[in-house]
């Protein structure tokens, strides 16, 4: 059979055998018994083609249309639960199943399969950013570092001054969006150590303090006094709190409010929560936003989040996204869910 016959196609094909099948049923005399169990037996064939074709609801689609039209039939010749009536029952029990089990499993490998296509996909997007971002950085650096001296030798009054100002503001943003292109497609490799949570938190704060002074947001952290006995990566820690942060910001309305908390839920439970008051994240959204490359904002590079789940992954840790109590998001990492497992991730 063509692999390549159109959904249209397959779906005639599955008619006519459906109906070639319950006619044969139908027009057979029904003392034909070994005739019958062969037509139950065929049943099975449209039912494995739909579940390959279109997965488990499809499947379940084609036995329910076999369990209608041959239900009838079981009725007509119904002789008191004899040995056939309940041969029948069987053979229509073991289609639902079959369909089922065949749909399930077939789900399981498409799943399988476009998570490899995916993957296999962002390896060849990471290699072809770090060779771009790779040739960018040094030009880059070149610029900025000469605009920079050329700043410090002309006075303050001359009218280029401004002109600097932005070649060095603008170099410094794709300085910092090449960084992430690097980041995000290189393997990532912990240096993990027991760290000072409280002041990696407040070299973050820092970090975020002029962005949110230019936005009128004030940012709220609550520090934990129990003692904390985690290992994890510093410089990359500090890398996801940043820009769990700089989002936060950048979603809040003028005068919002940023909150970090940092507590022990439970035992096992050293809870990281970064909230903010902004218009939250819809549910159909919250794979999306980890898509490298997915941005909203008009400067933005859509890496923040990859960057953030690749870390907080690598450290064996969980990443989740609630909604705020009264509007907003909570982004809330679980710093005691696990241990690196691996110190090297791709
Ligand atoms: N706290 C938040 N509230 C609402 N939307 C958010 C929040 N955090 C992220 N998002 C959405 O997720 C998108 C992706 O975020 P991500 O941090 O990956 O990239 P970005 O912030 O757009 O750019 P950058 O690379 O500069 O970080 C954002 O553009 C925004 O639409
Ligand atoms: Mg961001």
């Amino acid at each position: 059979m063509r692999n390549n016959l159109r959904a249209a196609e397959k779906r005639i094909l599955l008619v006519l055998l459906l109906a070639g099948i319950t006619f044969l049923h139908y027009s057979t005399d029904q003392g034909q018994y070994y005739f019958h169990v062969f037509y139950g037996e065929l049943y099975l064939l449209p039912i494995i083609l739909t579940a390959f074709w279109f997965g488990l609801r499809g499947a379940l689609l084609v036995s329910a249309t076999i369990s209608v039209s041959y239900l009838p039939f079981i009725i007509l010749h119904w002789q008191g639960l004899s040995a056939e009536d309940l041969d029948r029952i069987l053979s229509l029990l073991m289609c639902n199943g079959l369909a089922v089990l065949t749909g399930v499993l077939k789900g399981r490998e498409q799943a399988a399969q476009e998570k490899l296509l995916q993957t296999e996909n962002l390896a060849i997007m990471g290699r072809s950013l770090a060779a771009a971002a790779h040739d960018m950085k040094s030009p880059l650096m070149l610029i900025g570092g000469f605009a920079r001296q050329i700043l410090k030798k002309i006075d303050d009054k001359n009218p280029a001054r401004l002109k600097l100002d932005l070649i060095i503001q603008e170099t410094e943003k794709m300085e910092r969006m090449i960084r992430d292109m690097l980041d995000f497609s290189k393997p990532l490799i912990l240096n993990l150590v027991r760290g000072d949570l409280d002041a990696i938190i407040r070299n973050s704060l820092t970090k975020v303090e002029e962005a949110a002074k230019k936005k009128n947001v004030s940012i709220e952290y609550e520090p934990n006094t129990d003692v904390i006995d985690i290992k994890f990566d510093c410089m990359r820690l500090e890398q996801v709190i940043v820009n769990l942060l700089q989002n936060g910001i950048e979603a809040s309305p003028e005068g919002g409010t940023v909150t970090m908390t940092l507590l022990f839920k439970s035992p096992g439970n050293l809870i990281l929560d970064v909230s903010d008051n902004g218009s939250g994240i819809p549910l159909f959204k919250r794979q999306q936003i980890f898509d490298p490359f997915f941005t909203t904002k008009k400067e933005g590079t859509g890496l923040g989040l990859p960057i953030v789940k690749k870390i907080v992954n690598a450290h064996g840790w969980s990443l989740q996204i609630l909604d705020n109590s009264n509007s907003g998001t909570i982004f809330r990492i679980n710093l005691m869910e696990a241990n690196a497992r691996d110190h090297i991730h791709k």
